[in-house]
């Protein structure tokens, strides 16, 4: 036998195909391992540095562990606290509050804005004056990243992905445009995603050190803008504005809202239940990445200041809703829509997740008996959204799509 058969791994084709699909994905997993830890890593900046950026200000985070301020990029844009409200209606023993994260900027709010706090300090202190981000074509993330990005002098880059057209998503259109954003079609997530890695390459070798946004806002970094949200409600609720929250219903999308909060309602000693209502693909919004975040941002923060309790993320600490979702992302259901209806007009909701998550929290409350305190959590914007005195920016196909929903919205109006 010639000593390359005597060397040839034995098992025939079959497990030839077995071992370089075993490999195939072993070389994927690593890769995603990868660059997941590249996009949750924190940059340091030096601690004056990052002491310029805030000023005098703080956040109820930083306040209860001073020594984060130093390692983690913040820099104010929201208006903190949010305030919390009851709303009548359940019947029974069930009380029922908002927390009105739609009013957390007054140029354009909802949650978005807590993750930006913290982006756009580092892009500031990493010298980069382009940011680079990617959502559907009515992204509420995109439209705070280009609200809040154009009042900083940044220039923003928006690429997006398909997703139904609604009311609220050809709003989000002139929004982007009005803030000045460059728009990038690129129709599916993983072409988006690519355009991102070639507009991220061509800015860096123009010199302009672009800075990248995960879509939804969601990193390690991201999450931490709701772990201090979830203390400054311990605050409220020691402040008595609010009983302990037995359940707080939020809307799960990529999953950074929800994780900071879970962890941070765990940093804070609350006993208080996440209900995450799935409104997005099962891919990212699951419970394991839902986990992953919640316990990786625990781990980061006592890694930085020990005096961050040390939290464990178990599956059974949280729930995730999934049957609120409907036929797909930004898709409405008959629930959400009847929901939206239901808060109006003291709340102004979206089909694609606040009507889905209050859909969810209605469901639930009418099931409860005893006692109980429910929080929902709003984190759809309610500052108008400015429209653009020119529409020339909007890529052709974006154009097409916006006519013929006007044209189809004014036909069902006549
Ligand atoms: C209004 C609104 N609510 C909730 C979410 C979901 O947040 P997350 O992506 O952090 O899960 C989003 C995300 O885009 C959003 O725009």
């Amino acid at each position: 036998m010639s000593s390359y058969l005597a060397q040839r791994p034995k098992g025939g084709r079959f497990a030839n195909v077995l071992r370089a699909g075993a490999a195939a994905s072993a070389i994927s997993g690593a890769g995603a391992m990868y660059l997941l830890h590249r996009i949750n890593a924190i940059r340091h900046h030096p601690p004056a540095a990052l002491r310029r950026l805030r000023g005098d200000a703080s956040n109820p985070l930083f306040d209860l562990y001073p020594a984060l301020a130093d390692r983690i990029p913040w820099r104010p844009l929201a208006s903190l606290p949010t305030p919390v409200e009851e709303l009548p209606g359940p019947d029974g023993d069930v009380r029922l509050f908002v927390k009105r994260d739609d009013l957390s900027a007054p140029s354009y709010g909802g949650n978005k804005v807590r993750k930006l706090e913290h982006f756009l300090a580092d892009a500031e202190l990493s010298g980069s004056r382009t940011l680079i981000t990617l959502g559907g074509i009515g992204s509420n993330h995109a439209l705070a990243t280009a609200t809040h990005g154009q009042a900083l002098g940044l220039d923003v880059d928006l690429v997006l992905y398909d997703q139904p057209m609604t009311p609220a998503v050809a709003r989000n259109l002139g929004g982007f445009l009005a803030a000045g954003a460059r728009l990038h079609v690129a129709h599916s997530i993983p072409r988006a995603f690519v355009t991102c890695g070639a507009l991220f390459r061509r800015h860096a070798g123009e010199g302009k050190a672009p800075y990248f946004i995960m879509v939804g806002g969601t990193s390690r970094l991201g999450c931490i803008g709701h772990v201090s949200a979830a203390i400054e409600l311990a605050r409220q609720v020691a402040d008595g504005l609010l009983p302990e929250p037995d359940r707080l219903f939020v809307p799960l999308g990529t999953c950074g809202t929800a994780a900071g909060l879970i962890a941070g309602l765990k940093i804070a000693g609350l006993r208080t239940r996440v209900v995450a209502v799935r409104v997005a693909d099962a891919f990212p919004a699951n419970r394991t990445t839902l986990r992953y975040l919640a316990q990786d941002v625990g781990d980061f923060l006592h890694r930085c200041d020990p005096a961050v309790p040390r939290i464990w993320i178990h599956p059974h600490d949280f729930d995730v809703v999934t049957h609120h979702y409907g036929e797909g992302y930004g898709v409405p259901t008959a629930a959400g829509e009847r929901a939206i209806r239901w808060a109006e007009p003291r709340l102004s909701l979206d089909t694609t997740y606040s009507g889905k998550a209050l859909a969810a929290c209605l469901e639930q409350i009418a099931t409860i008996s005893g006692e109980t305190t429910v929080l929902f959590w709003n984190t759809y914007n309610s500052a108008p959204i400015a429209t653009p005195t020119d529409w020339a920016g909007l890529p052709a196909e974006l154009g097409f799509a916006l006519e013929s929903h006007t044209l189809h919205a004014r036909r069902h109006d006549a």
